[in-house]
């Protein structure tokens, strides 16, 4: 399916974080309906570094990656010299997802040097191809602030968040000095769908209780889910939103999201009714301070700036995302 009219045949496309789960589905995306596309991953993969909270520092897999045929780069943003091999090429298109995507690491440190240092460094590769960039940031800038959440209404709770936010406002100041720059940021609100297994503990709530489901095990939600409202958007809502961006009315930072909010109990719900079980639920209490409560998107500008237009309700995501989940069942993350 083609979203917009740009021809991404013969023009060569950088996409940071292509390992992970945004960054490959975008890949495969290109891949298939540009067949002639030169795409070009440069991802740091897992390794053995691990965070202060004990989760791995990145969750880039090799498994994200099956079957794509263009070039990958193993490296580093953080690392100069890893990223000079990128001087070697010529980009038309730049999609920036590598991240620290863990919105639970408390290391200011290290979420500041990997996603704000650079995104200088991205937004001088851009500057001199000449080339669109489309950047990851995240519906974490606005933490609990009322809901729909607008452009302007930003509080972020946690180091994440806040590393997004400063992106945006980065973003807003090149694109300023030099209005001939493209550069759009996109605030994904919580994205679920096939390429998260590899996030492990950090996947959405749609494949984590899924696969406790299929386990016949009680699927397990904080107290009050009947009232946790997060705006969930499937990945090829995502993807459709990145591919439209390179392509603004203007440059800028837009809300990716449904522009609907559904609670936790509604995922249990659907996965129970498409996996035809009626499990008694788990509540236990919510340990997490900073918890978003109710998150929804103002899509009204990324519709008139982006055309922007998703496409999957939350029961028509789980419900094409099902065979996936089946199939990762009981898998080991090796
Ligand atoms: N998935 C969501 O719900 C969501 C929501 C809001 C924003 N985002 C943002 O979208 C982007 C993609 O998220 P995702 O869900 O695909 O996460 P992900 O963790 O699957 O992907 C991030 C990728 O970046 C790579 N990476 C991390 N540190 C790196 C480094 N120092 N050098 C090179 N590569 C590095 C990882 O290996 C991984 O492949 C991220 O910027 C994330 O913050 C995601």
């Amino acid at each position: 399916m083609k979203y917009n009219d740009i021809n991404f045949n013969n023009k060569t496309i950088l996409i940071t974080g292509g390992a992970g789960f945004i960054g490959s589905n975008i890949a495969f995306y290109l891949q298939n309906n540009y067949p002639k596309s030169h795409i070009v991953v440069f991802d740091c993969f897992r390794n053995s570094k691990i965070l202060s909270n004990g989760n791995p520092s990145s969750y880039g897999h090799y498994k994200n990656l099956i079957g794509f045929k263009g070039e990958i780069i193993c490296g580093d943003l953080t690392n100069k010299s890893d990223l000079e091999a990128l001087n070697n090429y010529k980009f038309d298109f730049i999609f920036h997802q590598a991240a620290i995507s863990d919105t639970r690491v408390y290391d200011q440190e290290i979420i500041m040097r990997t996603n704000v240092n650079s995104f200088y460094d991205l937004i001088e590769i851009a500057n001199k191809n000449q080339a669109p960039l489309v950047y990851a940031s995240s519906a974490a800038t606005y933490g609990n602030s009322a809901s729909p959440q607008t452009l302007g209404a930003e509080k972020p709770e946690n180091p994440y968040g806040y590393s997004k936010l400063i992106m945006d406002q980065i973003a807003s100041k090149y694109t300023k000095m030099n209005p001939k720059m493209t550069i759009v940021g996109l605030r994904f609100f919580n994205v679920y769908g096939p390429g998260e297994f590899y996030k492990e503990k950090t996947a959405s709530m749609v494949i984590q209780l899924g696969h406790q489901i299929m386990n016949n095990t009680s699927p397990r939600l904080f107290e009050n889910s009947d009232s946790i409202y997060r705006d969930f958007i499937f990945i090829e809502d995502v993807v459709q939103a990145n591919i439209k961006a390179c392509k603004p009315k203007n440059s800028g930072t837009y809300n990716i999201g449904t522009g609907e909010s559904r609670s936790f109990q509604d995922i249990v719900n659907i996965l129970q009714n498409e996996l035809n079980t009626s499990l008694k639920i788990k509540y236990f209490k919510n340990p997490f301070d900073g918890y978003q409560t109710d998150t929804k998107a103002d899509i009204a500008s990324s519709k008139s700036g982006l055309n922007f237009m998703p496409n999957f309700t939350l029961e028509k995501g789980i419900k094409t995302y099902i065979p996936e989940i089946k199939r990762l069942y009981g898998q080991k993350i090796t």
